[in-house]
């Protein structure tokens, strides 16, 4: 049984056992589906890839069938923010940035990483500030989910990055808990809230997850599909997540890999 807190959900450490692994096979797929991107790929193709590496897991996707969600990863490419579904339509290109979002489910536990990447030409120098800043933004937030401090200073940390770099913060999606389910509580948003949040502790897994744009932060949700959602300028957007472990100690970054 987890102590289930107002706002907050805190594992025991016996699921924290089970989320370790989930979240430590996810970063596995996920860097190898990021090592398998190729142009010349469609965004179907790839999301079969992921698939099969999921199941190699002995796991399940956490995202297929999620409330109805099409696909067995996120793929969202360029203009896409988040929650692009694989098409067999969308040949990848050497100048497209994609974010691959994934989870694992095995054992009544989840994983939820992402990344974004390029794949292979030179990239602008404000796409380059882009995913650097984003990645930048997500570590310095992952330094302040320590053991005292509130949901909201990870949110300013996190936030005051992307400030520096001059990207669009969204404002429409936000971190999360995970870990047995792939929402929880609390929420963990990109941007400064009038109000401080719950108060972390240990056992609380986050889902910190910034979303950034080279443009303004004003974002769509794509009406056929119902799914992709894009910038309302059509500038290109990056992605970046870790599920961090919040510890006695220093935070445990539950989805590091090597390459991230
Ligand atoms: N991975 C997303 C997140 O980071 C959620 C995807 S839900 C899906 O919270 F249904 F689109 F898969
Ligand atoms: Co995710
Ligand atoms: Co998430």
């Amino acid at each position: 049984m987890r102590p289930v807190r107002r706002n907050v959900v805190v594992h025991t450490p016996e699921e924290i056992v089970r989320i370790r692994r989930a979240a430590r096979l996810t970063a596995q797929v996920r860097d190898e589906v990021a090592r398998q991107a190729r142009a010349g790929m469609t965004t179907w193709e790839l999301d079969q890839v992921a698939g099969a590496l999921i199941a190699e897991t002995g796991g399940r996707s956490a995202f297929l069938n999620y409330h109805g969600y099409p696909g067995n990863i996120c793929i969202s490419v360029n203009d896409e923010v988040v929650h692009g579904i694989g098409r067999p339509d969308r040949v990848l290109l050497p100048t497209d940035i994609v974010s691959i979002d994934l989870g694992v489910q095995i054992d009544g536990a989840c994983g939820d990483t992402a990344l974004t990447f390029g794949l292979g030409a030179p990239l602008p120098a404000a796409t380059e500030n882009l995913i650097r800043a984003t990645q930048d933004a997500l570590m310095a937030g992952i330094a302040r989910a320590v053991a005292g401090n509130y949901v909201r200073d990870i949110s300013q940390a996190v936030e005051a990055v992307g400030r520096k770099a001059k990207v669009g913060i969204v404002r429409d999606f936000v971190g999360h808990g995970c870990g047995i389910k792939l929402h929880e509580p609390p929420e963990v948003p990109n941007y400064v809230t009038p109000v401080r949040g719950p108060q972390l502790l240990p056992g609380m897994v986050l889902a910190i997850e910034p979303m950034f744009n080279e443009g303004t932060c004003q974002v769509t949700v794509d009406r056929v599909d119902g799914w992709t959602v894009r910038t309302g300028d059509g500038s290109r957007s990056a992605h970046f997540e870790h599920m961090v472990l919040i510890t006695d100690n220093e935070p445990e970054i539950l989805t590091w890999q090597k390459t991230m």
